[in-house]
């Protein structure tokens, strides 16, 4: 990760996180309502299963045991080991088709096959340097693939970063325009749909979350 400091207080903020992470409503999806709204939100947003599918930042494994129960085949890291034990225990009956470990969303992709999408959840604020980072997802998605984002912006950029130091590029969150933006010169086609369903968050919003799908040039 670039800022070797910064990246170290980022792992322990969220290994100290993870076992609460899931008790917040959207982050555990506590009810079948939420579970079957974010189903339905996966399943139109992905291809057909069964997909070869990266998720990057996957926490406790919330959106990777969907994917995997919509039949997909999903390697899926984060950079927290703590986060990696929560999700390795709740994909465990995905064994035949779900790989989580741990890993640097920001780290050069390793040569290997083309997968069909690289999916995330609220993972890019975070990140040092979204913008290269993202340049590197498009690299392992194959022609007419796609980026599958859930993003949004929920606070102002403090003048400090959540860890301390300076601000992350996009602390806060990122508007769907500048997300958008980022991405265009590397992508053929964006969508975004606002995500503002309390089915989905289990609370009445105030900020703005979307769907950002990023489609690859065929
Ligand atoms: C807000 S949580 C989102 C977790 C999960 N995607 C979800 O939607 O529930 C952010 C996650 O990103 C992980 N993370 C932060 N920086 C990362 C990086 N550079 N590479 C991989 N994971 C990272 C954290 O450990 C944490 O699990």
């Amino acid at each position: 990760m670039d800022g070797q400091g910064q990246g170290e207080r980022i792992r322990e903020f969220w290994d100290a996180y993870a076992q609460d992470y899931d008790s917040e409503p959207d982050h555990g999806l506590i009810s079948g309502t939420m579970r079957r709204a974010w189903r339905e939100l996966l399943s139109e947003a992905l291809p057909p299963p069964p997909a070869e599918l990266v998720e990057m930042g996957c926490g406790t494994g919330t959106i990777t045991e969907i994917l995997a129960d919509l039949g997909h085949l999903v390697t899926a890291s984060d950079l927290s080991p703590a986060m990696v034990r929560v999700a390795k225990a709740k994909t465990a009956r995905f064994a035949d088709r779900v790989t989580v470990r741990t890993g640097d969303a920001s780290a050069r992709a390793k040569p290997g096959p083309a997968v069909d999408a690289v999916v995330a959840r609220h993972l890019v604020w975070t990140l040092p340097n979204p913008e290269k980072t993202l340049r590197r997802w498009v690299s392992m998605v194959r022609p007419g693939g796609r980026l599958v984002l859930i993003e949004g912006q929920w606070g102002s950029r403090a003048p400090q970063s959540y860890v301390g130091g300076p601000p992350l590029r996009w602390e806060g969150g990122i508007r769907a325009e500048v997300l958008a933006a980022a991405l265009r010169p590397h992508v053929a086609r964006i969508e975004v749909t606002d995500l503002d369903s309390v089915d989905l968050w289990g609370r009445t919003l105030s900020d703005q979350r979307y769907l950002l799908v990023a489609h690859v040039a065929s």
